[in-house]
């Protein structure tokens, strides 16, 4: 068993620069290429020299266990170590709310509750679990922490970000980010730039892509679309935690799906070699996403050319890898890539690996195989969820809820791991029920309660008295990516009647929304004595009745701010209203 420890030295250069005079064309280009891992064997791997394969959201071994994990990596690791040059591949995965696709693994709320907490140690102790999951299963590329500033809450991605505010962003993300690299683990700064500043409307599709789940007339609208800004708001709001994630040492940046100013991020020399590599002083490597490449131009070709010529070091091609090596390969021989771009990539991919620890230790901790989902893990996850918890309206004192009233708990959400996790949990676009093992809301509810818990989904008790107490829990089901656009964020008309019927049923009602971004309350809000925001706590749902009853006070503090209508939104439409916002960025009682 390899032990690892945190290799911050120094790359070797000189071995770096000896490699590169050795590697043949195919080498070099081998290591620019990611591929997923469903679309290549460990042989296929090593044959072609592969720089990195991943798993996609999802991309789960059968069965979805830690062990088989750390054996599906490690295959890849070992036929890499077999080629001419030894050269070690790294294996990359989206640990975006801890090692979120590995069954039993621990799942901590998405970024959008961490912004609510406010809390930079929390944020290293947080990357550091994720970061040992990883280890413990060979992966060493997490394609974390995204440090997307959200502008329009009607994108299926605000979740992933910490914040609607700049500098709260870069504040939560330095941590995170070294925490993972303390560890070892090499952390992918995303998705630059701005695509969190995108117009509603303006997402393209791609008729040429067969397959994409970007098909004409879907129904996502912004996510992937085009940030229609000028460089000063893009230099003000979305580029300074990049800024910030290189001072700090970051060594991995990945590119985002959309446009600035009609032009796809991953044709966009000037940000990308003239900004980041030039004047941010870039010295890692910069990645694609997923298929990106492929929607630059009807032409293969152009968008490779395109993109490594733009700045470019490694793509996620992720499937068709033959294509992506001829078409490249070709390019180079024929002049229109040159072999100082494809040398300077290259050296980048090399540069980490060795400062990584790499070539000296290529595996990961599979001695931390019993740590993953471990108490000790779960802990931090449920202090987060503590920590995250934002409290919107108490009146009467309906909260801290007193342990000897009985009480009635309805609500979708109320006892599900699937819907408390959200998207990217398990599988890419998450699901409802018992996906993974966890804490639902309810049990920690059942845990704090002397008296009775009644539970029932929709709300639907036959006692004729009122009853002291009832948690109603609404909000969202599960989404990714652009599945996740949404046009009306109004509160759905099912948990309307919900909290009207349990109103009717209660002495004192407490509403808890789960939801990948502010919702519109407004209808909900004056039925409610209490009302708590808790985003996607993740498995540790006990973490809310620790705060619910008292144990903990709330200290969540609004990341985003909630409107009043969806007149509000985007953030631009309410700093233009005099009548401000429902809640505040900052708000929380
Ligand atoms: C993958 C995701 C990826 C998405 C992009 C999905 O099939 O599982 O990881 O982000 O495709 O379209
Ligand atoms: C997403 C990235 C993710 C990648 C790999 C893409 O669709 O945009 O955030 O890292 O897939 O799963």
């Amino acid at each position: 068993m390899q032990s690892s420890t945190i290799t911050s030295a120094p790359s070797s250069e000189a071995r770096i620069e000896a490699l590169i005079q050795q590697m043949t064309l195919a080498e070099k280009i081998g290591q620019m290429t990611q591929v997923e891992k469903n679309s290549i064997t460990p042989e296929e791997s090593a044959e072609y020299f592969i720089g990195s394969i991943l798993s996609g959201g999802g991309g789960n071994p059968t069965p979805n266990n830690a062990a088989s994990w750390a054996a599906m990596v490690r295959a890849y690791q070992e036929t890499a170590l077999t080629t001419r040059l030894r050269i070690p591949t790294i294996y990359g995965s989206d640990g975006v709310h801890g090692h979120n696709n590995v069954h039993g693994a621990v799942i901590f709320p998405h970024n959008i509750g961490l912004g609510a907490t406010r809390d930079t140690d929390l944020m290293r102790r947080i990357a550091a679990v994720t970061a040992r999951e990883l280890l413990a299963t060979n992966v060493h590329f997490d394609f974390a922490p995204a440090v997307t500033v959200p502008q329009d809450i009607r994108w299926g991605r605000t979740y992933e970000g910490f914040s609607e505010n700049t500098a709260l962003v870069t504040e939560l993300a330095i941590p995170f980010m070294l925490g993972l690299q303390e560890n070892n683990v090499l952390a992918s700064i995303k998705h630059f730039v701005a695509d969190g500043g995108t117009t509603w409307g303006s997402t393209s599709t791609y008729e040429w892509l067969t397959g994409n789940w970007q098909t004409p007339g879907d129904t996502h609208k912004i996510d992937q679309g085009d940030a229609q800004i000028d460089e000063s708001v893009l230099r003000s709001i979305h580029l300074p935690p990049y800024k910030a994630a290189i001072d700090a040492g970051a060594q991995n940046i990945m590119v985002s799906f959309s446009s600035w100013q009609g032009v796809k991020m991953h044709a966009q020399r000037y940000l990308i070699t003239d900004v980041l590599k030039g004047e941010f002083g870039f010295q890692g490597f910069v990645i694609s996403d997923w298929m990106a490449v492929s929607q630059i131009s009807q032409n293969y070709a152009t968008g490779v050319i395109t993109s490594i010529n733009a700045g470019l070091d490694m793509v996620m091609v992720p499937y068709a890898y033959k294509d992506f090596i001829n078409t490249l390969t070709e390019a180079v021989q024929a002049g229109e890539v040159s072999i100082e771009r494809i040398d300077d990539a290259v050296r980048r991919i090399l540069r980490v690996k060795a400062w990584l620890g790499l070539f000296d230790q290529p595996f990961g901790r599979e001695d931390l195989i019993p740590s993953v989902g471990s108490a000790e893990h779960r802990a931090v996850a449920r202090e987060a969820v503590r920590k995250s918890l934002v409290l919107l309206k108490n009146e009467g004192a309906a909260l801290p809820i007193p342990r000897h009233l009985p009480i009635l708990v309805a609500g979708q959400a109320a006892d599900n791991i699937g819907l408390q996790c959200g998207g990217w949990s398990i599988t890419w676009q998450g699901e409802p029920g018992s996906t993974t093992p966890g804490t639902s809301l309810l049990e920690g509810i059942r845990d704090n309660v002397d008296a009775a818990v009644d539970h029932n989904t929709d709300g639907q008790f036959s006692s004729s008295e009122k009853a002291a107490y009832g948690i109603v829990v609404i909000g969202e089901t599960p989404y990714a990516e652009g599945l996740g656009d949404k046009a009306d964020l109004s509160v759905s008309a099912e948990d309307v009647a919900l909290v009207q019927r349990m109103r009717a049923l209660c002495e004192k009602l407490v509403v808890v929304l789960i939801s990948g971004r502010p919702l519109i309350i407004t209808e909900v809000l004056p039925l409610a004595d209490a009302f708590v925001a808790a985003w996607l706590p993740g498995t540790e749902g006990q973490g809310v009745a620790d705060v619910l009853f008292g144990d903990y006070p709330f200290t969540g503090k609004l990341a985003f701010s909630f409107p009043r209508s969806m007149d509000q939104v985007p953030l631009d439409a309410l700093n233009q209203d005099a009548n401000g916002a429902l809640f505040p960025f900052g708000f929380g009682l």
